[in-house]
């Protein structure tokens, strides 16, 4: 068999593998063999390509291997469950960068190698320009939306008005520069000025955004990772590249898209609108009825008595760190007879499965955890609702308050449920920065502190 046809087996194996892992990631009881499939269909595709060409010294290629893999290593054990999308965020950058970098090479052994007969064509071109332009606007907007979400920088939209025209004609001097540069190939500060300005636009287009709205930015910019890294693949001829690329820009948009329909925002909304810029306050709309607090002592014996308790977490529980003290008090419920269930709201939180990911560090079994469209059906069968740190979540202002800038957003109707406790700090609004009338229905009870603290004084009352 011939090294070629070999080395696509190969490539043809380690994207199927891809694929699987991809299916894989689907559950969590599965996702850690999703990971280890796709990590291995990597590795034997790194390895072949390395075989097959002979790019630089292997010493280079080893050390290179060598100083990577010690940064990945230390910095995936440090980082905190809670930074991961931080992490992802570095991650899309310097995949976006490294594009960057291959199409900046493809350019210029492709001039070298090109001649009056045999020009460079203009498809090449245009995808080795692709992977320039959208992998450096990827390194950049993913840097911008790292410091936001890490709170390095503000987190506060910067939105000014003309933000989409400025915006259009960076991109427009960037196709401009390019097409000179490709008329007149000698003239190298067209190119500079191409990679510079698709810098900038990165930075332009992450500003305007919220940092609360980050995860979804950052999903996005995952799939301009995926889009340039497939430009990539065109420009060196490499079909796994291609194959690879593709499926981190599809699998990101798909999720870019579940985000979006999850807050039922578009995601125009969430690239324009400066979501969070503004506080709004729908109080006028909202029958202030009477607060009325609990302590967690009085709390107990409510719980005492309930046979159904569902648990709804939120943003608050990753603040506090409340998941273990959560598992701790769901065992002391189950132990006194009473069944407990987890809602999860696809968006509670601050990144796609945040609190799945906090309740499985808790070692909370997979199967009580319910999604929003299982629990609602039978929520009024339901004696307690603990609400722990969530808000816009439980928000009935999407329900009842057409006005609301929620309205239409799918919630967990925690409302419905005969008793309700609501474990925050005060009576501060959520991410939406809007007020909650489920603090004033009749049946809810206001348990303030930190939900931790709460959770343990609930936890001790049980002893
Ligand atoms: P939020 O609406 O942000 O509410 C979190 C609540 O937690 C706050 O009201 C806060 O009230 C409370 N809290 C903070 N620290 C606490 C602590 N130590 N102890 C107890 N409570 C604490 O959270 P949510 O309900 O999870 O909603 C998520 C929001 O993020 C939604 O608006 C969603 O659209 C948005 N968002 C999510 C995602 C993803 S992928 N998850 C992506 C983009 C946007 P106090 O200050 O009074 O304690």
């Amino acid at each position: 068999m011939n090294t070629e046809i070999l080395i696509n087996l190969v490539y043809v194996v380690a994207a199927v593998l891809f694929i699987l892992g991809l299916k894989l990631l689907g559950s969590p009881a599965t996702a850690r063999k999703g990971n280890l499939v796709s990590s291995a269909g990597m590795f034997i595709a790194v390895v072949v390509t390395l075989l097959d060409q002979n790019i630089i010294e292997f010493q280079y290629i080893i050390v290179g291997i060598v100083i990577g893999t010690l940064i990945g290593a230390v910095v995936a054990r440090k980082v905190e469950m809670t930074s991961m999308p931080e992490m992802v965020a570095l991650f899309n950058g310097f995949g976006g960068l490294a594009s960057l970098f291959v199409g900046w090479a493809a350019l210029s052994i492709a001039l070298v190698t090109a001649t009056v007969i045999n020009p460079v064509s203009a498809f090449t071109l245009i995808t080795i320009f692709l992977s320039i332009l959208i992998g450096g606007l990827t390194f950049t907007g993913s840097l911008l939306a790292y410091g936001k979400l890490s709170e390095r920088i503000s987190g506060r939209p910067f939105v000014y008005s003309g933000q989409r025209i400025v915006n259009s004609a960076i991109l427009i001097a960037v196709v401009v520069c390019a097409g000179l540069f490709i008329q007149d190939p000698s003239d190298a500060n067209w190119l500079y000025l191409a990679v510079a300005l698709s810098l900038v636009l990165g930075v332009m287009f992450v500003l305007p955004i919220g940092g609360a709205d980050m995860p979804v930015v950052i999903s996005l910019l995952n799939s301009f990772s995926g889009i340039a890294a497939a430009a990539a693949g065109f420009a060196i001829g490499n079909i796994l590249l291609i194959v690879a690329g593709s499926l981190v820009g599809a699998s990101g948009i798909i999720l870019t898209n579940i985000m979006c329909k999850a807050m039922n925002r578009s995601l125009s909304n969430v690239l324009f609108s400066g979501f969070g810029a503004v506080k709004v306050s729908s109080a006028a709309e909202i029958e202030q009825g009477e607060v009325k607090p609990m302590s967690a002592e009085d709390a107990y014996y409510v719980l005492e008595a309930a046979t159904s308790v569902v648990v709804i977490p939120g943003y608050g529980m990753a603040v506090a760190q409340a998941q273990h003290v959560v598992k701790e008090l769901q065992e002391l419920l189950e132990e006194n007879g009473a069944e407990v269930v987890y809602a999860i709201h696809p968006v509670a939180g601050r990144m796609p499965g945040h609190m799945n990911v906090l309740l499985a560090e808790a070692d909370v079994p997979y199967d009580l955890l319910l999604e929003m469209d299982q629990i609602n059906p039978r929520m009024e069968t339901f004696d307690v609702a603990i609400i722990i740190g969530a808000n816009d979540v439980v928000n009935p202002a999407a329900r009842e308050i057409e006005s609301s800038p929620i309205y239409g957003m799918p919630v967990i109707n925690a409302d419905q449920a005969r008793t309700v406790f609501v474990l925050k700090r005060s009576m501060a609004s959520g991410f939406a920065g809007i007020d909650n009338p489920l603090f004033f229905k009749d049946n809810t009870r206001m348990l303030f502190g930190d939900a931790k603290e709460t959770l343990s004084n609930l936890v001790k009352s049980f002893d």
